[in-house]
């Protein structure tokens, strides 16, 4: 059998990825601009927007994924397409006690409203049949770490919202699937929970594979889901984590 990986797997495709302006997302929109796709990328900041975009073809949109409104603006002034990656997410390491109550929402409007706003939006944008959704989670939305509630709940309404949007979607023709990342090497969330070396250590010592992940290979992990060899996966949350999802949450670096 041939294999599909090959060289402009998405060309004359259309990408639209929020949180695309830094980490995972910001690697998985280079590695489908390489792959041929016509990119746009959203993220709250225009300066990050410009910044990022001078370094590779895409489009950028300015909004926060908060805003339903704002949000429905930008992808309808990207246009119709086929792959929609919700990745914008926040996050903050604090005990429940040591969060506001608006502490606690700012993360879950972020990841889980979000993710449904943009989602809702997009779906009349979405090229069907054929069209995919990846969203981005994280282990944390199956696995507890302390110091994380608001990212645990609102991961596991990430899963959740997407398993059955793979429900109502699929007659359509839209496969919708889910990433759940452990550490990824170079992004935010990593310089927020692991800013140390002893943090670093104990994490990776729950690590199966003994070492936190590339950007890249989240990226791959996207381009697997979107291409041709994913076509009857749906519903699906995939972890790429390297195993630490099998350890207990305890085994993790505290972050209370
Ligand atoms: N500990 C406790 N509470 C915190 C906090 C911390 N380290 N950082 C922020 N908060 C609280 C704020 O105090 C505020 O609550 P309050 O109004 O009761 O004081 C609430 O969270 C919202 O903060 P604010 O800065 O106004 O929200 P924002 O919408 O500008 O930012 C965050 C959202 C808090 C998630 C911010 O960290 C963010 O923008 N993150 C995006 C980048 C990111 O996290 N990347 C990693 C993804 S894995």
């Amino acid at each position: 059998m041939p294999s599909t990986f090959r060289d402009n797997l998405l060309a004359g495709q259309s990408a639209y990825i929020t949180g695309g302006s830094s980490g995972i997302c910001l690697g998985i929109a280079q590695l489908f601009a390489a792959h041929g796709a016509r990119v746009g990328i959203q993220g709250r900041s225009q300066a990050k927007l410009d910044a990022v975009a001078a370094s590779f073809a895409c489009e950028t949109f300015a909004a926060d994924v908060r805003d339903f409104a704002a949000t429905a603006a930008c992808l309808q002034a990207f246009g119709p397409f086929d792959i929609l990656v919700c990745g914008a997410a926040g996050n903050f390491p604090a005990p429940v006690l040591g969060m506001s109550a608006n502490g606690f929402k700012a993360v879950i409007d972020i990841d889980l409203l979000g993710t449904f706003n943009t989602c809702r939006a997009a779906y009349d944008l979405l090229r069907k049949p054929g069209a995919r959704v990846i969203s981005i989670s994280a282990t944390h939305g199956s696995v507890p770490y302390e110091g994380q509630a608001h990212v645990c709940a609102a991961k596991a309404g990430v899963d959740m919202l997407n398993r059955v949007l793979a429900l109502e979607w699929g007659a359509a023709g839209v496969r919708v699937n889910v990433i759940a990342p452990g550490p990824v090497d170079g992004t935010e969330g990593m310089r927020r929970l692991m800013p140390t070396p002893e943090a670093r250590a104990t994490t990776m010592g729950a690590v199966p594979l003994g070492r936190f992940a590339e950007i890249n290979e989240i990226a791959e992990a996207a381009l697997f889901l979107a291409s041709p060899a994913a076509a009857y996966i749906t519903g699906a949350v995939l972890p790429v984590d390297g195993g630490i999802s099998l350890s207990s949450g305890r085994a993790f670096h505290s972050m209370t």
